[in-house]
């Protein structure tokens, strides 16, 4: 147990320390709050606390303010999120063109029970109301990129996609390692 809290603290440490070194790229002011909650976003996947109220700290907002605008925008999680962020439309145009149906095919995919973050870590499944482009309803956003007309029979192919790259970037991280860590050639 008394390991476990000075794991906590340990991480809390080194979460505040990489929110300082985003802090430094900005002048404290109120007007750089979306732009650094943005750059721990991306640093992180996800706003630690200990990282929201050094930030509250640093440009005199009131924690409450900074949790309010953590949660107002979608692009902001307060909980961890996998490599790929997917948002699964269910506003109405989306609704009444399957939304559901494409959302209970990620879901049975994934082996997720309800909408959440994969064991792996690779996904995160939300759902979101009308993301503007109802055109091209059903809409599934994955991180920044929109698929648009969304149908069950495209989920698989869509995450087997993802799955590739994945396994395809942790092989080059395999190799790059290899090779450095091989010996030099005897001359
Ligand atoms: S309802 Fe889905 S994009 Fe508008």
């Amino acid at each position: 147990m008394a390991k476990e809290a000075e794991t906590i603290s340990v991480n809390a440490h080194a979460t505040i320390e990489s929110a300082e070194a985003v802090l430094e790229h900005y002048d404290e002011t109120r007007d750089n709050l979306i732009p650094i909650l943005q750059e721990i976003q991306e640093e992180f996947h996800y706003l630690p606390e200990p990282a929201l109220r050094q930030v509250s700290e640093a440009l005199n907002v009131p924690l409450t303010e900074v949790f309010h605008v953590a949660t107002f925008y979608n692009c902001f999680s307060l909980e961890p999120v996998g490599d790929h962020l997917m948002q699964v439309c269910m506003g109405t145009a989306c609704h009444v063109r399957g939304a559901p149906r494409v959302l209970d095919r990620i879901l049975r995919d994934l082996k997720l029970p309800v909408a959440g973050t994969t064991e792996d870590r690779q996904f995160t499944v939300r759902t979101v109301r009308c993301i503007g482009c109802c055109g091209l309803a059903p809409v599934l956003r994955v991180d920044a990129n929109t698929h648009p007309a969304m149908s069950q029979a495209k989920v698989r192919g869509m995450l087997k996609k993802y799955q590739k790259r994945r396994e395809a970037k942790e092989a080059e991280t395999i190799r790059v390692s290899a090779k450095e860590e091989a010996p030099e050639p005897e001359e």
